[in-house]
């Protein structure tokens, strides 16, 4: 349910390290089996080194040897409630343009495909031109 995911990710984001943005993410990712796998940005002081919550989901998931997802949700306190960002939707991609990407905040939610957030992406096609 939506909302698992919801507290999934909210406890997450209370495990955020980011002592430098004062941003902290959560995300949530559920695989096709019903597995949740949870993230958090993790920041560093090499600013650009930063982890965002959605890609530390996603690679725990494929550290557990799942690779489809159905959906994620994403926690932040941002209204209205943030997409996750172009570097997330290409990692996300990478793994499939059917999943619903769900954002959380305080003011509600907001609901895409992830072929939505990001068409025309870069793909594994584009390698054998
Ligand atoms: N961040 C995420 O975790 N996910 C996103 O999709 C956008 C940004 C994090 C990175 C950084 O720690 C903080 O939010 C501010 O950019």
């Amino acid at each position: 349910m939506i909302e698992q995911l919801v507290t999934a990710a909210r406890r997450a984001r209370d495990c955020a390290y980011a002592p430098y943005s004062r941003y902290a993410v959560g995300a949530a990712l559920e695989s096709l089996e019903g597995e949740v796998f949870t993230g958090c940005n993790v920041e560093n002081a090499s600013y650009s080194l930063t982890i965002c919550a959605e890609r530390v989901a996603l690679g725990s998931a494929v550290a557990a040897g799942v690779q489809a997802f159905a959906r994620l949700v994403v926690v932040t306190e941002s209204v209205p409630p943030a997409a996750p960002c172009g570097s997330c939707r290409q990692m996300l991609a990478e793994f499939g343009m059917d999943l619903e990407v769900i954002a959380v905040s305080g003011n509600g939610e907001r609901r895409w495909r992830l072929e939505e957030l990001l068409p025309d992406g870069f793909s594994s096609s584009d390698l054998s031109p």
